[in-house]
């Protein structure tokens, strides 16, 4: 049986429409941040699991600034313990991380590249990662980027609903990554844990690197939409953000959709909603 920490957030959402009876973690069974109290809530939770996947994370990287202490304790400090646990208790741990890990100068990355955050979330998933690594070998760390999906509130998540109103966007193009669609994703994650991959570092992305803007006016156009897209200058935002954060993979084959491919899949699915 497979367990998901952090169900509600866009990868827990894919990957619990994959897996309805997978048993489930979110922040009312559990806050994240309490560490002295993970090792009893963990021993009940991973009990009986042969894998669990923690997609938890706190994710605001402008928040993560203001409150370091918080994005510390959720990205490292409780993974930590978590892979002590999982070790002890012979559960196989899938621990989700990102392209902020690198500081965005080289530009395209693969797994064994140094990793250099230029903020505090990027700093403290580094942390998170270093942690599970040396607490669990064994563990599996899956770096993506740009994650969207249904639920999901960033850039990429509510573009094409912005568009099919026909809402002006506000986009720049200031930095080049990977859009990564969270239900391929999620089905990554199941072949993985289906095939038993090596402990260690995985890079698992979309396959087409863009910028904000160059996306928003791409997918307007594929969807004839009549939004208006304005370029805007991000400023000091940059400062905490890598700009060209391409992940590239050495060590594990996956068949990675286009972006446009991974878009149109997601606006049909917005369509049908009620
Ligand atoms: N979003 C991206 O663009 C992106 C890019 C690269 C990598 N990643 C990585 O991908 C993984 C999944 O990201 P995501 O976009 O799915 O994240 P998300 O949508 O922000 O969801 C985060 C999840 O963590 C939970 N969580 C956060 N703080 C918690 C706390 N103190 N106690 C309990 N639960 C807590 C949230 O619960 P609530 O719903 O209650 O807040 C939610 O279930 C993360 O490791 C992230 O670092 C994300």
């Amino acid at each position: 049986m497979v367990g998901v920490i952090g169900s509600t957030g866009t990868l827990g959402r894919a990957l619990m429409e994959l897996m309805p009876n997978a048993r489930v973690h979110s922040r009312r069974d559990f806050d994240l941040r309490n560490v002295k109290e993970a090792r009893p809530f963990l021993s009940r939770f991973l009990n009986g699991l042969k894998v669990v996947i923690n997609a938890a994370a706190y994710t605001d990287v402008d928040g993560a600034e203001r409150d370091p202490v918080s994005a510390t304790l959720v990205n490292a400090d409780f993974p930590k313990v978590l892979a002590q646990v999982c070790r002890e208790m012979g559960v196989r741990l899938f621990h989700v991380s990102t392209d902020y890990v690198f500081d965005g100068q080289v530009g395209f990355y693969y797994e064994d590249d140094y990793p250099q955050p230029l903020g505090v979330y990027g700093k403290s998933k580094l942390l998170g990662e270093r942690y599970v690594l040396e607490e669990n070998p064994d563990a599996v760390v899956i770096r993506t980027s740009w994650l969207y999906g249904p639920g999901g509130r960033n850039f990429f998540s509510r573009l094409p609903l912005m568009l099919l109103e026909g809402r002006e966007i506000k986009a720049h193009d200031r930095q080049v990554s990977s859009p990564t669609y969270a239900p391929f994703l999620a089905r990554t994650i199941l072949k993985m844990v289906e095939k038993n991959v090596p402990g260690g570092i995985y890079h698992v992305t979309g396959r087409t690197p863009i910028t904000p803007y160059q996306a928003a006016v791409l997918l307007a156009d594929t969807l004839n939409s009549t939004s208006r897209i304005v370029l805007y200058d991000p400023g000091p935002s940059m400062d905490i953000r890598p700009e060209v954060s391409v992940l590239l993979s050495s060590r594990y084959r996956y068949e990675a959709p286009s972006f446009i491919g991974s878009m149109l899949e997601y606006t049909t699915r917005l369509k049908s909603l009620p």
